[in-house]
């Protein structure tokens, strides 16, 4: 398992209590802002073929823009029906201003 840190977006390109979408390793990643805080996530919805970062963010929970499942953009926890499998959350860093993902690949 390898771990690297992939190089995204500027802190400042996500709105703060929005969602941004990236590319890190070759996939794509939601950006999102809370509170002066970033987490991130798998961009893609393990319930159906959605985007999450055309989604709705509210508080630390991210609507699926297809079906309104929830997920936990802290942990990736799915939190709301009809979504049951996590997606992957990912640890972020700023650099510069910039933000990066942290992905590990096998
Ligand atoms: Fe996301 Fe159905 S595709 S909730």
């Amino acid at each position: 398992v390898t771990t690297t840190w992939f190089k995204t977006i500027p802190a400042a390109a996500v709105e703060q209590d929005g969602v941004a979408r990236a590319q890190a390793g070759g996939q794509r990643v939601a950006l999102y802002a809370v509170e002066g805080e970033y987490f991130a996530t798998s961009d893609v919805c393990t319930h159906g073929q959605a985007f999450l970062s055309d989604g709705y963010l509210d508080g630390h929970l991210i609507e699926c823009p297809l079906h309104q499942g929830l997920f936990d953009v802290r942990t990736g926890a799915a939190a709301g029906a009809p979504c049951t499998v996590p997606v992957r959350s990912f640890p972020v860093k700023i650099e510069d201003g910039v933000l990066y993902v942290q992905i590990e690949e096998a």
